[in-house]
């Protein structure tokens, strides 16, 4: 665990944020602004929707900066995942307009050499050249102004 990464609970689930994987996407906080407000302090209220709510925002996370996992404390309290990551075994790559490539699957990826750079569910490649992770997306894409050249 990074020293910025954030947990926060309703006491049924807790909601992980990596800010380190957050390519700011803008799905969670345009989706459920109750719960996920960057304006805030904190900027997670897990108090401001139901936790099927919430679960169902956290798996539309691209690069899995926002995951949940079932508190242990809970007894005979089904927590319901609407919606299940992972389920199909092949790989998919969304492009994001003037961000980064998405890939979710299983899947390995290796560097110019051969080396095993990752094997991962989820990933954001770079596209704009700016990143300083390379060939990840760290983010600049947003600070930069990317407009990708679509002609
Ligand atoms: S596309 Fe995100 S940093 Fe380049």
């Amino acid at each position: 665990m990074d020293e910025n990464d954030r947990n926060y609970s309703n006491g049924e689930i807790t909601v992980r944020w990596q800010p380190a994987k957050c390519i700011h996407s803008t799905i969670c906080y345009s989706k459920l602004r109750k719960v996920f407000d960057p304006g805030k302090r904190p900027w997670v209220n897990m108090q401001g929707a139901s936790t099927n709510e919430i679960i169902d925002i956290v798996n539309q996370c691209p690069t899995d900066a926002l995951t949940f996992t079932k508190d242990k404390n809970i007894q005979g309290k089904e927590v319901k995942a609407e919606v299940e990551k992972n389920e199909d075994p092949s790989a998919k790559i969304q492009i994001i307009e003037n961000g980064p490539a998405l890939i979710s699957g299983n899947f390995i990826i290796t560097d110019i050499n051969g080396n095993k750079l990752a094997k991962a569910n989820n990933i954001a490649l770079c596209r704009c050249g700016k990143s300083s992770s390379m060939p990840f997306c760290d983010g600049t894409h947003n600070t930069i102004g990317f407009k990708e050249n679509r002609e």
